[in-house]
């Protein structure tokens, strides 16, 4: 990786803000790296456009096409393999990747998570984190493990929540921070990577 550009592959299932923001920053140099490639296993998903509107190769693989959940991660793996893919960026990707898969990338898989983990894993951190009220909450970055948003944090955000947020406003906020965080955190990593 010295000698060239880090090259990130990203991964993604839905709307695709993060990856938007992770492309811009690239694009604006706020991230030294290559973006090589965006995987989903979302065909509808809104976030393919957004890799096409941007030059970006995607790559669809859904597990139903494959006949176990093997060849499926395998299917991933040799895309990212042929890229020469150095960090794995997951971000809204709605699927658990297995030890065997992160076995490939050690430490080179990281997540971005709408909440202060380890409070309120799962699909709907926000939301989660809204209903029980709390006073604060944030984004986590973190390496990723075979868990569920577990694995060693790398950087986090907290936002105190106003109390006359509904949770649309709430959603606003978070999202803001992590088109911030996430940028700058994998630039923070790359520098680092590259002393
Ligand atoms: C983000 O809130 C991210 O933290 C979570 O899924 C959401 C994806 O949103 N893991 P988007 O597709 O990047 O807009």
């Amino acid at each position: 990786m010295n000698n060239s550009k880090c090259h990130l592959m990203l991964m993604a299932s839905g709307t695709g803000s993060n990856v938007q923001a992770l492309i811009d920053a690239v694009n604006h140099g706020q991230i030294q790296a290559e973006i090589v490639g965006v995987i989903s296993d979302q065909p509808q998903a809104a976030v393919i456009q957004k890799a096409q509107a941007a030059g970006i190769e995607s790559f669809i693989s859904q597990p139903k096409d494959y006949i176990s959940r093997k060849d499926w991660e395998q299917s991933i793996l040799d895309f990212c393999q042929a890229r020469s893919s150095d960090l794995i960026l997951l971000a809204g990707f709605m699927r658990i990747l297995s030890a065997d898969f992160l076995q490939h990338y050690p430490q080179q898989v990281i997540n971005i998570h709408p909440s202060l983990l380890p409070a309120f894993p799962g699909r709907q951190g926000i939301k989660d984190a809204y209903d029980y009220g709390v006073k604060i909450t944030g984004v986590t970055i973190h390496y990723v493990d075979d868990g569920i948003d577990t694995g060693p944090i790398i950087a986090q955000e907290s936002l105190k929540i106003d109390p006359n947020w509904d949770l649309a406003q709430l959603e606003s906020h978070i999202h803001q921070i992590e088109h911030q965080l996430y940028p700058a955190t994998i630039e923070k990593l790359i520098q680092e990577k590259l002393i």
